[in-house]
C-alpha cells in the first residue's frame, strides 16, 4: 500500500496507517459508481485482497464491531475471526461483532451467534425476553434505548473504547444523524456496476455532513480514503 496524502510514501503498514484509532470509526466499501453491494447483494465483489487486507486491520485494531441487523439477515456475515499475523500484533482474541437491532428479528442459529470465539454482542432497546426460545447461551444483550446510550454502555460497561461500524447503510446512516462516528474509512473499489444492483452508501441526511480528508492510500487500484467527520 501507498500513501498519496498527506504526504507520498511507499510500502505503508496498514496496521499503523490506520493505527490512530478514533472511538466510532466507520469503515465501509464503495463501487467506483457509488454501490456498497455487489450482484450477489453482498460485498465480496467489490475491493478484491487489497480491500481485505484494510477491512481485516480495521478489525484487529478495533475493541468491538459495529453491525446492522439487516446485513446479518443476509447469513453471510461470520462470527469475529482474527488471522494469526494480526492477532499477534492486537495480542489477544477478535473484538467481538456487535449486532445492533430494534426488532431483534433474528436467526439465532447463525455461526455468528452459536460459534463465535469472542461472543456476539447484540445492542437492542427491545428486551430480550421477548425472543421466542431465549438468545443462544454467551451471546450478551445490551439494552439501550438509543444509540447515544449503546455506544455508552458499550464503552462504559463493557469496555469497548474503540469502535468500528462495518455498516449497511442503514445503520451507518443513524450514526451520522446522531453524531456519534468521528472517522469514515471509505474504500473506494476499481469496479462499476452499473444501476442495477446500486445501493447507495447512506440514507437520508437532515443536512449535508462537510468531511475533511485526512489521509489517501492505494493499493491494486483500491483508493482508501480516510475522511474527519468531527
Ligand atoms: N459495502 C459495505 O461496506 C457494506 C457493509 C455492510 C453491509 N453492506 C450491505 O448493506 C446491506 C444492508 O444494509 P442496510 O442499510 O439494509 O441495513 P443495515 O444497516 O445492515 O441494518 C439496518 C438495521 O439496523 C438496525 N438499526 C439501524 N439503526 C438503528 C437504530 N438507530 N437503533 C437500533 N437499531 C438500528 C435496524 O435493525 P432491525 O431491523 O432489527 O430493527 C435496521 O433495520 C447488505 O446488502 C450488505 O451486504 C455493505
Amino acid at each position: 500500500m501507498r500513501r498519496l496524502l498527506p504526504e507520498p510514501a511507499a510500502d505503508v503498514d496498514p496496521y499503523e496507517a490506520y493505527g490512530d484509532v478514533p472511538g466510532l470509526r466507520l469503515g465501509m466499501v464503495m463501487s467506483a459508481d457509488g454501490s456498497v453491494t455487489d450482484a450477489e447483494g453482498w460485498t465480496d465483489g467489490l475491493g478484491g485482497a487489497a480491500d481485505f487486507r484494510v477491512f481485516r486491520t480495521l478489525r484487529a485494531l478495533a475493541d468491538g464491531i459495529l453491525v446492522g441487523a439487516a446485513t446479518a439477515r443476509t447469513g453471510r456475515l461470520g462470527p469475529a475471526r482474527l488471522r494469526a499475523d494480526l492477532r499477534e500484533r492486537r495480542g489477544g482474541p477478535p473484538a467481538p461483532i456487535v449486532i445492533v437491532s430494534r426488532t431483534l428479528d433474528l436467526d439465532w442459529n447463525l455461526p455468528l451467534f452459536t460459534e463465535a470465539e469472542t461472543p456476539t454482542v447484540v445492542v437492542t432497546p427491545r428486551p430480550a425476553t421477548g425472543v421466542p426460545g431465549g438468545v443462544p447461551g454467551g451471546v450478551r444483550v445490551v439494552p439501550a434505548p438509543d444509540l447515544g446510550t449503546a455506544v455508552r454502555r458499550l464503552r462504559d460497561d463493557l469496555g469497548l473504547r474503540h469502535l468500528l461500524c462495518e455498516g449497511g447503510p442503514g445503520l451507518a446512516t443513524s450514526l451520522l444523524r446522531e453524531g456519534l462516528a468521528d472517522e469514515l474509512c471509505l474504500n473506494l473499489a476499481p469496479t462499476l456496476l452499473g444501476g442495477a444492483h446500486h445501493t447507495r452508501l447512506l440514507g437520508e441526511l437532515p443536512a449535508p455532513l462537510d468531511v475533511g480528508l485526512t489521509a489517501l492510500y492505494e493499493d491494486e487500484g483500491v483508493l482508501f480514503l480516510r475522511y474527519s467527520l468531527k
